[in-house]
């Protein structure tokens, strides 16, 4: 069955895109899972990430619009299996254009065109604020990745996110499924501090594989793929490797 996985953290530079590109890469490469990704923030640097040029693709506002099919959006990229929609300016305030201003309930018009698909996960990256298009990911998505940094105002962050999830859980089922640090380093002297803080506002939700920081992975952005392809051996690809099996085991 699909499952389908908002990435978020309501922040910017948690990396949550550089998540959904590894995460969703892979998933398609080294699991050979069916994976569409969804690049839902205007900034558009999971699209460019991928390679693809945002201004020369439509994004999933027009498929929210009505006015064309989500597989006539749907790119495939450089990997096997894994396919994308980019972003575009366009999505960007779409909540108050065309048909979706008149509608109450335009926030779940997401969820209603990801309906069933052939692919085995679907994964949404999100804008960095608690937007429509944020809500509009959570509510099509029975699943929530939560992205952090070893910063305390990132941390601080959490519990407003866990309030606003639970939230949301209240109106559409939403399952956390865990929290993924990035930007890790082994010799933080607050680690201790930050793993304390997530323990208790996301209990036993926290994963054991965390991403450290690691260079490659802008250098991978450059050239439009993911450290897989760029620099398979380098510890974020290992990292990567690591908490995508974790993913699949709690799933
Ligand atoms: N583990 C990492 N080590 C070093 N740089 C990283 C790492 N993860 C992400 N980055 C870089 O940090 C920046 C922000 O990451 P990004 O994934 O775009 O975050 P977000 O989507 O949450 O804003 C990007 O330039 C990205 O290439
Ligand atoms: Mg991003």
């Amino acid at each position: 069955m699909q499952k389908t996985i908002a990435i978020s953290s309501f922040k910017g530079g948690t990396a949550k895109t550089s998540t959904t590109l590894h995460l969703g890469a892979a998933l398609a490469k080294y699991h050979k899972k069916k994976v569409l990704l969804i690049d839902f923030d205007a900034q558009a640097n999971l699209t460019t990430g991928l390679g693809f040029d945002p201004d020369e693709n439509d994004s999933m506002a027009p498929v929210l619009q009505g006015t064309k099919e989500l597989k006539e959006v749907i790119k495939k990229t450089c990997i096997a299996n894994l396919d994308l929609v980019p972003a575009d300016t366009w999505l960007e305030r779409v909540e108050v254009t065309g048909s979706l201003a008149a509608d109450r309930y335009s926030h779940e018009r997401l969820r209603d065109v990801l309906g069933p698909t052939h692919y085995d996960f679907i994964i949404i990256d999100t804008p960095p604020s608690l937007c429509w298009l944020t809500e509009s990911a959570l509510i099509a998505a029975k699943l929530s990745l939560v992205c952090a940094t070893p910063e305390f105002y990132s941390i601080k962050g959490l519990e407003r996110l866990s309030q606003f999830m639970e939230s949301i859980g209240q109106r559409h089922p939403l399952h956390i499924l865990g929290v993924v640090l990035s930007f890790w380093n082994l010799r933080g002297k607050s680690n201790h501090a930050f793993l304390d803080v997530i323990e208790k506002t996301f209990p036993q939700k926290l994963f054991k594989a965390k991403i450290r920081r690691d260079i490659s992975i802008s250098e991978a952005s450059i050239f439009g793929k993911p450290v897989f392809e760029t620099a398979p051996t380098c510890r974020a690809a290992e990292d990567y490797l690591a908490f995508t099996k974790e993913i699949l085991k709690r799933l």
